[in-house]
Protein backbone atom coordinates (compact mmCIF):
# COMPACT_ATOMS: atom_id res chain seq x y z
CA UNK A 1 0.00 0.00 0.00
CA UNK A 2 1.87 3.40 -1.09
CA UNK A 3 1.19 6.44 1.23
CA UNK A 4 1.81 9.97 0.70
CA UNK A 5 4.86 11.06 1.20
CA UNK A 6 5.27 12.88 4.62
CA UNK A 7 5.29 16.90 5.04
CA UNK A 8 8.80 16.90 5.95
CA UNK A 9 10.52 14.82 3.51
CA UNK A 10 10.66 15.18 -0.95
CA UNK A 11 8.56 13.30 -3.10
CA UNK A 12 10.22 10.41 -4.05
CA UNK A 13 10.47 9.64 -8.10
CA UNK A 14 11.49 6.19 -9.78
CA UNK A 15 11.55 5.55 -13.65
CA UNK A 16 11.68 2.03 -14.54
CA UNK A 17 13.11 1.23 -18.02
CA UNK A 18 16.14 3.11 -18.74
CA UNK A 19 16.03 2.48 -22.42
CA UNK A 20 15.22 5.49 -25.03
CA UNK A 21 12.26 6.96 -22.72
CA UNK A 22 13.30 6.18 -19.98
CA UNK A 23 16.72 7.77 -20.44
CA UNK A 24 15.20 10.76 -22.01
CA UNK A 25 13.13 11.17 -18.96
CA UNK A 26 16.24 10.42 -16.53
CA UNK A 27 17.87 13.56 -18.57
CA UNK A 28 14.76 15.94 -18.07
CA UNK A 29 14.57 14.94 -14.03
CA UNK A 30 18.55 15.69 -14.13
CA UNK A 31 18.12 19.26 -15.70
CA UNK A 32 15.67 19.79 -13.29
CA UNK A 33 17.70 18.88 -10.01
CA UNK A 34 14.58 16.60 -9.19
CA UNK A 35 16.42 13.29 -7.37
CA UNK A 36 15.13 10.16 -9.06
CA UNK A 37 15.74 6.48 -9.21
CA UNK A 38 15.94 4.50 -12.60
CA UNK A 39 15.83 0.77 -12.76
CA UNK A 40 15.81 -1.37 -15.42
CA UNK A 41 16.05 -5.70 -15.69
CA UNK A 42 19.38 -6.39 -15.91
CA UNK A 43 20.13 -4.41 -12.28
CA UNK A 44 21.40 -1.31 -11.06
CA UNK A 45 25.21 -2.37 -12.00
CA UNK A 46 24.30 -2.26 -15.67
CA UNK A 47 23.20 1.66 -15.67
CA UNK A 48 26.36 3.14 -14.12
CA UNK A 49 27.86 4.46 -17.11
CA UNK A 50 24.10 6.49 -17.54
CA UNK A 51 23.91 7.62 -13.65
CA UNK A 52 28.17 8.19 -14.17
CA UNK A 53 26.51 10.62 -16.93
CA UNK A 54 24.04 12.20 -15.22
CA UNK A 55 25.45 13.08 -12.38
CA UNK A 56 23.99 12.75 -8.56
CA UNK A 57 20.59 13.77 -8.93
CA UNK A 58 20.13 10.14 -10.19
CA UNK A 59 20.70 7.34 -8.38
CA UNK A 60 20.48 3.39 -9.98
CA UNK A 61 18.80 0.74 -8.41
CA UNK A 62 16.78 -2.42 -8.26
CA UNK A 63 13.83 -2.84 -9.44
CA UNK A 64 12.28 -3.97 -6.37
CA UNK A 65 13.93 -0.82 -4.44
CA UNK A 66 12.97 1.63 -7.19
CA UNK A 67 9.20 0.89 -6.42
CA UNK A 68 10.03 2.48 -2.99
CA UNK A 69 9.81 5.64 -4.84
CA UNK A 70 6.43 7.72 -4.37
CA UNK A 71 5.61 8.02 -7.91
CA UNK A 72 6.64 5.56 -10.23
CA UNK A 73 7.09 6.19 -13.91
CA UNK A 74 6.90 3.28 -16.90
CA UNK A 75 9.10 3.49 -19.37
CA UNK A 76 9.26 -0.65 -20.29
CA UNK A 77 7.78 -1.87 -23.56
CA UNK A 78 4.36 -2.62 -23.34
CA UNK A 79 4.57 -5.89 -24.37
CA UNK A 80 6.28 -6.61 -21.01
CA UNK A 81 4.18 -4.97 -18.40
CA UNK A 82 2.59 -8.29 -17.51
CA UNK A 83 5.71 -9.75 -17.14
CA UNK A 84 6.96 -6.53 -14.70
CA UNK A 85 3.88 -6.95 -12.98
CA UNK A 86 5.06 -10.63 -11.74
CA UNK A 87 7.49 -8.63 -8.66
CA UNK A 88 5.16 -9.13 -5.42
CA UNK A 89 3.69 -5.83 -4.93
CA UNK A 90 1.01 -3.76 -3.66
CA UNK A 91 0.08 -1.24 -6.22
CA UNK A 92 -3.15 -0.16 -4.25
CA UNK A 93 -2.47 3.74 -4.07
CA UNK A 94 0.64 4.26 -5.71
CA UNK A 95 0.76 6.71 -8.81
CA UNK A 96 2.00 5.19 -12.02
CA UNK A 97 2.95 7.16 -14.55
CA UNK A 98 2.42 5.19 -17.75
CA UNK A 99 4.81 6.28 -20.24
CA UNK A 100 4.44 3.22 -22.44
CA UNK A 101 2.67 2.87 -25.64
CA UNK A 102 0.70 0.06 -27.19
CA UNK A 103 3.50 -1.72 -29.35
CA UNK A 104 4.41 -5.02 -29.51
CA UNK A 105 1.22 -6.67 -28.83
CA UNK A 106 -1.61 -7.85 -31.08
CA UNK A 107 -5.07 -6.69 -31.82
CA UNK A 108 -6.60 -9.44 -30.18
CA UNK A 109 -4.39 -8.99 -27.17
CA UNK A 110 -5.70 -5.20 -27.44
CA UNK A 111 -9.99 -6.34 -27.56
CA UNK A 112 -10.30 -2.75 -28.09
CA UNK A 113 -9.20 -1.14 -24.59
CA UNK A 114 -6.90 1.45 -24.47
CA UNK A 115 -3.20 0.62 -23.59
CA UNK A 116 -3.68 2.90 -20.18
CA UNK A 117 -6.53 0.50 -19.23
CA UNK A 118 -4.45 -2.15 -19.37
CA UNK A 119 -1.90 -0.86 -17.54
CA UNK A 120 -4.35 -0.06 -14.36
CA UNK A 121 -6.09 -3.63 -14.90
CA UNK A 122 -2.42 -5.59 -14.88
CA UNK A 123 -1.05 -3.22 -11.70
CA UNK A 124 -4.25 -3.62 -9.63
CA UNK A 125 -4.73 -0.08 -7.27
CA UNK A 126 -2.66 1.73 -9.10
CA UNK A 127 -3.32 5.46 -10.03
CA UNK A 128 -2.24 5.33 -13.55
CA UNK A 129 -1.60 8.80 -14.95
CA UNK A 130 -0.65 8.74 -19.12
CA UNK A 131 2.05 11.14 -19.85
CA UNK A 132 5.66 11.45 -21.33
CA UNK A 133 4.31 8.43 -23.96
CA UNK A 134 3.57 10.44 -27.13
CA UNK A 135 6.37 12.54 -28.26
CA UNK A 136 9.70 11.12 -29.82
CA UNK A 137 12.34 9.90 -26.52
CA UNK A 138 15.21 12.41 -28.52
CA UNK A 139 12.37 15.22 -28.34
CA UNK A 140 11.70 14.44 -24.85
CA UNK A 141 15.42 14.62 -23.71
CA UNK A 142 15.61 17.77 -24.68
CA UNK A 143 15.01 20.99 -22.61
CA UNK A 144 11.21 21.86 -22.11
CA UNK A 145 11.81 24.95 -21.57
CA UNK A 146 13.26 27.17 -25.06
CA UNK A 147 12.92 30.83 -25.40
CA UNK A 148 10.33 31.92 -23.26
CA UNK A 149 8.15 28.84 -23.85
CA UNK A 150 7.22 25.41 -22.50
CA UNK A 151 7.02 22.46 -24.43
CA UNK A 152 3.28 20.91 -23.68
CA UNK A 153 2.99 17.73 -22.50
CA UNK A 154 -0.41 16.42 -22.05
CA UNK A 155 -1.99 14.22 -19.24
CA UNK A 156 -4.75 12.01 -18.46
CA UNK A 157 -5.91 10.00 -15.81
CA UNK A 158 -8.60 9.05 -14.01
CA UNK A 159 -7.94 10.64 -10.69
CA UNK A 160 -8.15 13.82 -9.82
CA UNK A 161 -5.48 13.95 -7.30
CA UNK A 162 -3.04 11.62 -9.05
CA UNK A 163 -3.37 14.10 -12.19
CA UNK A 164 -2.84 16.70 -10.21
CA UNK A 165 -0.13 15.57 -8.96
CA UNK A 166 1.34 14.68 -12.56
CA UNK A 167 0.54 18.19 -13.79
CA UNK A 168 2.98 19.40 -10.63
CA UNK A 169 5.83 17.02 -11.77
CA UNK A 170 5.78 18.00 -15.05
CA UNK A 171 5.54 21.87 -14.20
CA UNK A 172 8.43 21.21 -11.96
CA UNK A 173 10.26 19.84 -14.86
CA UNK A 174 9.69 22.79 -17.28
CA UNK A 175 6.30 21.52 -19.45
CA UNK A 176 3.52 23.36 -20.11
CA UNK A 177 1.62 20.44 -18.86
CA UNK A 178 -2.12 19.78 -20.65
CA UNK A 179 -4.78 17.73 -18.71
CA UNK A 180 -6.97 16.25 -21.12
CA UNK A 181 -9.48 14.61 -18.39
CA UNK A 182 -9.77 10.95 -18.08
CA UNK A 183 -8.01 8.45 -19.57
CA UNK A 184 -11.00 7.36 -21.85
CA UNK A 185 -11.87 10.64 -23.02
CA UNK A 186 -9.16 12.66 -23.69
CA UNK A 187 -6.45 10.15 -22.77
CA UNK A 188 -7.72 8.74 -26.31
CA UNK A 189 -6.18 11.78 -27.89
CA UNK A 190 -2.34 10.76 -27.09
CA UNK A 191 -3.41 6.57 -27.14
CA UNK A 192 -1.51 5.50 -30.46
CA UNK A 193 -2.65 6.52 -33.16
CA UNK A 194 -4.49 9.28 -31.31
CA UNK A 195 -4.13 12.76 -32.98
CA UNK A 196 -2.08 14.24 -30.58
CA UNK A 197 0.60 11.67 -30.75
CA UNK A 198 4.11 12.82 -31.77
CA UNK A 199 2.72 16.71 -31.74
CA UNK A 200 5.50 18.50 -30.24
CA UNK A 201 3.97 21.73 -29.63
CA UNK A 202 5.58 24.78 -27.21
CA UNK A 203 3.52 26.84 -25.15
CA UNK A 204 4.10 30.51 -25.29
CA UNK A 205 2.73 32.89 -22.63
CA UNK A 206 -0.24 35.17 -24.54
CA UNK A 207 -0.06 38.83 -24.59
CA UNK A 208 -2.77 39.50 -21.73
CA UNK A 209 -2.89 43.35 -22.72
CA UNK A 210 -4.10 42.06 -26.06
CA UNK A 211 -6.81 39.91 -25.19
CA UNK A 212 -8.21 42.21 -22.59
CA UNK A 213 -8.20 45.10 -25.95
CA UNK A 214 -9.85 42.69 -28.45
CA UNK A 215 -12.23 42.03 -25.30
CA UNK A 216 -12.79 45.48 -25.06
CA UNK A 217 -13.41 46.17 -28.45
CA UNK A 218 -16.08 43.46 -28.70
CA UNK A 219 -17.72 44.02 -25.08
CA UNK A 220 -16.73 47.96 -25.04
CA UNK A 221 -17.88 49.22 -21.55
CA UNK A 222 -16.59 52.83 -19.62
CA UNK A 223 -14.99 53.97 -16.57
CA UNK A 224 -15.83 51.42 -13.36
CA UNK A 225 -17.64 49.30 -14.94
CA UNK A 226 -14.45 48.66 -16.73
CA UNK A 227 -12.15 48.38 -13.55
CA UNK A 228 -14.79 46.11 -11.87
CA UNK A 229 -14.98 43.86 -14.94
CA UNK A 230 -10.94 44.20 -14.92
CA UNK A 231 -10.89 42.90 -10.98
CA UNK A 232 -13.58 40.08 -11.67
CA UNK A 233 -11.70 38.53 -14.61
CA UNK A 234 -8.39 38.86 -12.61
CA UNK A 235 -9.77 36.98 -9.77
CA UNK A 236 -11.79 34.53 -12.11
CA UNK A 237 -8.11 33.85 -13.85
CA UNK A 238 -6.57 33.26 -10.52
CA UNK A 239 -9.19 30.26 -9.85
CA UNK A 240 -10.24 29.39 -13.64
CA UNK A 241 -6.43 29.29 -14.54
CA UNK A 242 -5.71 27.15 -11.24
CA UNK A 243 -7.69 24.71 -12.65
CA UNK A 244 -6.44 24.20 -15.90
CA UNK A 245 -8.24 26.86 -18.30
CA UNK A 246 -5.88 27.79 -20.99
CA UNK A 247 -6.20 31.26 -21.92
CA UNK A 248 -6.87 32.43 -18.34
CA UNK A 249 -3.81 30.46 -17.64
CA UNK A 250 -1.60 31.76 -19.77
CA UNK A 251 -2.72 35.24 -19.50
CA UNK A 252 -1.83 34.14 -15.53
CA UNK A 253 1.73 32.85 -16.44
CA UNK A 254 2.64 35.84 -18.75
CA UNK A 255 4.94 39.21 -17.75
CA UNK A 256 2.67 40.49 -14.42
CA UNK A 257 3.39 44.08 -16.54
CA UNK A 258 0.82 42.55 -19.15
CA UNK A 259 -2.23 41.86 -17.04
CA UNK A 260 -5.16 43.56 -17.14
CA UNK A 261 -5.00 45.70 -13.73
N1 LIG B 1 11.55 5.27 -27.88
C1 LIG B 1 10.74 6.30 -27.97
O1 LIG B 1 10.98 7.27 -28.72
C2 LIG B 1 9.48 6.32 -27.13
C3 LIG B 1 8.73 7.49 -27.09
C4 LIG B 1 7.57 7.53 -26.32
C5 LIG B 1 7.17 6.41 -25.62
N2 LIG B 1 7.92 5.27 -25.69
C6 LIG B 1 7.46 4.11 -24.92
O2 LIG B 1 8.35 3.92 -23.83
C7 LIG B 1 8.48 2.54 -23.54
C8 LIG B 1 9.95 2.18 -23.62
O3 LIG B 1 10.41 2.40 -24.93
P1 LIG B 1 11.97 2.49 -25.23
O4 LIG B 1 12.11 2.88 -26.65
O5 LIG B 1 12.62 3.27 -24.18
O6 LIG B 1 12.37 0.94 -25.08
P2 LIG B 1 13.82 0.32 -24.95
O7 LIG B 1 14.83 1.28 -25.46
O8 LIG B 1 13.74 -1.04 -25.57
O9 LIG B 1 14.04 0.17 -23.38
C9 LIG B 1 13.22 -0.67 -22.62
C10 LIG B 1 13.66 -0.62 -21.18
O10 LIG B 1 12.71 -1.37 -20.42
C11 LIG B 1 13.41 -2.28 -19.57
N3 LIG B 1 12.59 -3.47 -19.35
C12 LIG B 1 12.11 -4.32 -20.26
N4 LIG B 1 11.38 -5.28 -19.65
C13 LIG B 1 11.41 -5.00 -18.34
C14 LIG B 1 10.86 -5.62 -17.19
N5 LIG B 1 10.10 -6.72 -17.27
N6 LIG B 1 11.12 -5.08 -15.99
C15 LIG B 1 11.88 -3.98 -15.88
N7 LIG B 1 12.43 -3.35 -16.92
C16 LIG B 1 12.19 -3.85 -18.14
C17 LIG B 1 14.67 -2.61 -20.32
O11 LIG B 1 15.63 -3.09 -19.41
P3 LIG B 1 16.85 -4.00 -19.92
O12 LIG B 1 17.58 -3.21 -20.95
O13 LIG B 1 17.64 -4.27 -18.69
O14 LIG B 1 16.18 -5.22 -20.49
C18 LIG B 1 15.02 -1.26 -20.91
O15 LIG B 1 15.72 -0.48 -19.98
C19 LIG B 1 7.65 1.80 -24.58
O16 LIG B 1 6.41 1.45 -24.03
C20 LIG B 1 7.50 2.81 -25.70
O17 LIG B 1 6.30 2.62 -26.43
C21 LIG B 1 9.06 5.21 -26.41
Amino acid sequence: MSTPAPVDRPTTYAIIGAGNNGTALARTFARAAIACSIANSRGPDSLRPLVDELGDTIVAKSLEAALDADIVVLAIPFAAVEDFAQIPYDWSGKIVIDATNAHGVTVEYMAGRLSSDIVADVLSGALVVKAFNYLPAYVLARDPSQNGGHRVMFIAGNHEEANATVVALAERLGFAPILLGRIDEGGRLVHIPGPLVLHNLVEYPLNAEHLWNQMLTRYPMEGPRTLVLAKVMSAAGAIVGAKGNSWTKSAIRCDPRERPS
